[in-house]
């Protein structure tokens, strides 16, 4: 009997073991994080406007929504009553409709040659987050990229035409909200929050977190939570709102604006971050620009609009290795322009508008202003998932701190319990055959 239980007590052993080492090497692998320095990457535009070779194709524009109100005011805040801010939490103000309206008559100049001045769906799509201020951004660009000519007018008393806005759930939309439920990401994202550069960056922070604690009324304990208190303070300033005297130490301060900026930049601070939180916007748009040039486009249209956050600005320059610290002002517009030259080669640029001035085109590292858009896509491989769905699902070996713990726990009460069960089978066997012996060998003398 005894012979038979051994090896499975063995294997369970083993196995109860293999997991153990498994997950020790994960947590251990854990720790160890390629970093990639934002700012590492990032590149000055070059000082004259380069004339780009080829002719204008496709474009992409994604754009960051327009002014706003406080998203979420602080407890002490004074300005926290909705009596100051009329049209509601985080909502789009007329300054915001303006910024776009704006913004849509310069795309219409820019893209004059991509887009036949009467709206039509064949040239142009238009994809928002289901964000309200983000639709309603969308919307104000529209009405200043396409104001009604000719048989388009509809009502004379409206210089305004309704254009399509599409938009999924934020639930699940993985592409543009970034927001679809990918446990690898959220897997990464807390290793890299448990390393020890993290933990040290915390630290070097950590009496300003206080500070804004103690006097906001709610637990700063982390970068992004600074930053939304310092853009509620920022709204504030813009509205000339007066600010409460603990604010003078920190606000417009060095390492407030430093940790607000820094904080853009850990969503996507690993390439497998990227990967994951923008690598499938990245992925359509490239194959976007190929279907474009493979006349596969259906309809064959030449525009494309994003209306999103100032996240998704900092993500996708991130992931570009584009970004420059900072935090991406209202309207905000990166543009991914496809020309094709002489050769019939597609070439990619990238443009940044973050102010009123013309912008001037990025110099893709490793590749310049104009960069062949198979070059593009090879340069870019390690952001571009093969196929997002299977990536966001985790092994064992990709599990939170808590569920590792967990499953240590849970792996050694197992082993534990196997040790008590072979040990007590083992003591049965022994007095059995103890028993069988005295009996065999003591019975003729009882
Ligand atoms: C934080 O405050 C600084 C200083 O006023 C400002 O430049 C920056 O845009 C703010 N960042 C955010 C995210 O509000
Ligand atoms: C705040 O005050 C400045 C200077 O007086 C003014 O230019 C600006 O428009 C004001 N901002 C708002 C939102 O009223
Ligand atoms: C505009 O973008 C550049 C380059 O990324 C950045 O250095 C700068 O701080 C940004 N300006 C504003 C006003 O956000």
């Amino acid at each position: 009997m005894w012979n038979q239980i051994q090896p499975v007590c063995c294997a369970k052993a083993l196995l109860v073991i293999g997991v153990i080492c498994v997950l020790s090497f994960g947590i251990g692998n854990a720790v160890h994080i390629p970093a990639y320095g934002s700012s590492e990457g990032a590149t000055r535009p070059p000082d004259q406007l380069a004339t780009l070779p080829g002719q204008l194709k496709f474009a992409h524009v994604i754009f960051r929504h327009g002014d706003r109100t406080p998203v979420d005011p602080y407890p002490t805040d004074p300005w926290n009553n909705i009596k100051f801010w009329p049209t509601g939490w985080g909502q789009l103000t007329n300054r915001g409709k303006e910024q776009h309206y704006e913004l849509g008559k310069w795309l219409r100049n820019r893209y004059q040659s991509l887009l036949s001045s009467r709206y039509t769906n064949e040239d142009i799509f238009v994809q928002s987050t289901d964000v309200d201020r983000a639709l309603m951004s969308a919307q104000s660009a529209l009405s200043g990229l396409y104001e009604p000519q000719g048989n388009d007018i509809w009502n004379p008393r409206i210089d305004w035409q309704p254009i399509p806005v599409h938009t999924i759930p934020e639930k699940d939309d993985s592409i543009l909200a970034m927001k679809a439920s990918c446990p690898a990401y959220d897997y990464e994202l807390a290793t890299l929050e448990a390393s020890s550069e993290f933990h040290a960056l915390n630290e070097r922070y950590r009496e300003l977190f206080f500070y804004l604690s103690q006097n906001s009324g709610r637990l700063v304990k982390s970068f992004i939570e600074a930053q939304y208190l310092n853009n509620t303070l920022f709204i504030e300033k813009l509205y000339n709102m007066t600010l409460p005297v603990w604010t003078e130490k920190v606000y417009g301060r060095a390492d407030l604006t430093y940790v607000s900026n820094f904080a853009f930049s850990i969503g996507t601070y690993t390439r497998s971050l990227a990967r994951l939180k923008a690598g499938p916007l990245l992925k359509d748009i490239f194959e976007r620009f190929d279907k474009k040039f493979n006349s596969q486009l259906t309809p064959d249209r030449s525009v494309w609009i994003y209306s999103a956050h100032d996240t998704t600005i900092a993500n996708i320059l991130n992931s570009l290795k584009l970004f420059e610290l900072h935090s991406p002002p209202y309207a905000a517009c990166i543009m991914l322009e496809m020309r094709v030259d002489d050769s019939n080669t597609p070439l990619v640029s990238v443009f940044y508008k973050n102010t009123t001035a013309e912008p001037l085109p990025l110099d893709i590292p490793g590749c310049g202003l104009s960069c062949p858009l198979k070059t593009l896509v090879n340069l870019y491989q390690d952001v571009l998932p093969k196929n997002w769905e299977s990536e966001c699902k985790r092994s064992t070996m990709m599990m939170t701190y808590e569920e590792a713990n967990l499953g240590a726990a849970t792996a050694i009460l197992i082993f534990i319990i196997t040790v008590l069960l072979c040990a007590s089978y083992g003591l049965m066997i022994y007095y059995r055959r103890r028993n069988y012996r005295l009996y065999t060998s003591y019975s003729p003398m009882a």
